[in-house]
């Protein structure tokens, strides 16, 4: 083992772990609980997207057993040869599989992923450019082991595929709109799960394992195990997440933002990386297909409220993601 740091993992001085955070606890993320009267729900999601951007979630079905599951067969995953997990890697052709060069704001992050598609093969454009037509399959690179990785990672995806469904219902009533108004832009949707793995690092003062960066998605629903690292910014400062093995965290995405002309907006988050342990979480995207136009929804803009963002194709923009010829689009460039 090599007690040196890479440069490319050092983040600069104002964004390392430990500056500006706040003290853990004092101001919390809120917990709805997801039984009982739907009105109360619609009333509490609603309020905590628009003042917190993130949420969480307890009795909201998804068995605790399959999240064990879900540790165990990526725990086994992660722990082979690099050759192994290399089997089943990300290219360009193909932006799904296992990576570890994540990069966030061009700053290394100190972990390795598996990301699959919830639909196992999906339409994309052939390529970011505005003109091309064509449209091409991603397909999962399953791994051969561990053996039951595939089948376990399925049935966890389908149960959070189900919350997050149910939750962008509770997210149109609380926007005023009809729970089914976006269901169709999901037909062939391009949703996603990574899993994360962090290893520990001695260097947990300089790294993170996740940079700040806001999801581009329309919601996120994540899982982190009992070592906890993930931040929330809230009111300038960086606020811990504590893990409660019962609760799923959700979040707010770009298209949230877009969609709800703003009335909700995405929020910034990071995952900090600890000393000694290694740390999992499981985050599920959940994004429309590949040929809708993201814009304001009419409902919600009017003349007092006029729309604050330029329509942009989903496929395109995703079809940036792992392109080196084409830059990352961002939400912020399309703000009228
Ligand atoms: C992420 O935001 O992508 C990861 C957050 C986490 O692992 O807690
Ligand atoms: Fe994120």
């Amino acid at each position: 083992m090599s007690f040196e740091l890479d440069p490319s993992f050092i983040v600069d001085m104002e964004n390392r772990p430990n500056v500006n955070v706040a003290a853990i606890g004092r101001e919390e993320v809120p917990v709805i609980d997801l039984s009982g009267d739907i009105e109360r729900i619609v009333e509490e999601v609603g309020n905590a997207c628009k003042e917190c951007g993130f949420l969480q979630v307890i009795n909201h079905g998804v068995p605790l057993h399959l999240l064990e599951a879900m540790k165990e067969t990526s725990k086994e995953f992660f722990d082979q040869p690099m050759d192994e997990k290399k089997k089943a890697k990300r290219d360009e052709v193909n932006p799904v599989g296992y990576h570890d060069g994540e990069h966030t704001k061009n700053v290394r992050d100190w972990k390795e992923v598996y990301d699959f598609l919830i639909d196992d093969s999906t339409l994309i454009p052939a390529s970011p450019d505005p003109d091309c037509q064509e449209l091409r399959t991603i397909t999962n690179p399953w791994p051969k082991n561990p053996s039951q990785f595939r089948v376990v990672c399925q049935e966890y995806a389908g149960e959070m595929e189900k919350l997050a469904f149910k939750l962008m219902e509770i997210i149109c009533l609380s926007l005023g709109l009809p729970g089914g108004r976006l269901k169709g832009y999901f037909e062939e949707q391009t949703s996603f799960l990574r899993i994360n793995h962090y290893p520990p690092c001695l260097f947990s003062d300089l790294t993170l394992g996740c940079g700040r960066h806001k999801d581009f998605d329309f919601l996120t629903v994540l899982a982190q195990d009992d070592v906890g690292g993930l931040e929330v910014k809230r009111n300038g400062k960086w606020v811990h997440v504590k893990p409660d093995p019962t609760a799923l965290i959700i979040n707010v995405g770009d298209i949230c933002q877009v969609w709800s002309n703003e009335r909700y907006k995405s929020v910034e988050h990071r995952a900090v990386v600890n000393g000694e342990k290694e740390r999992y979480s499981f985050a599920l995207f959940l994004v429309p297909s590949h040929h809708v136009m993201v814009k304001p929804l009419e409902e919600l803009v009017s003349e007092e409220d006029p729309p604050k963002y330029l329509p942009y194709n989903w496929g395109k923009f995703y079809a940036t993601r792992n392109r080196s010829d084409y830059k990352k689009q961002n939400v912020d460039n399309i703000q009228i």
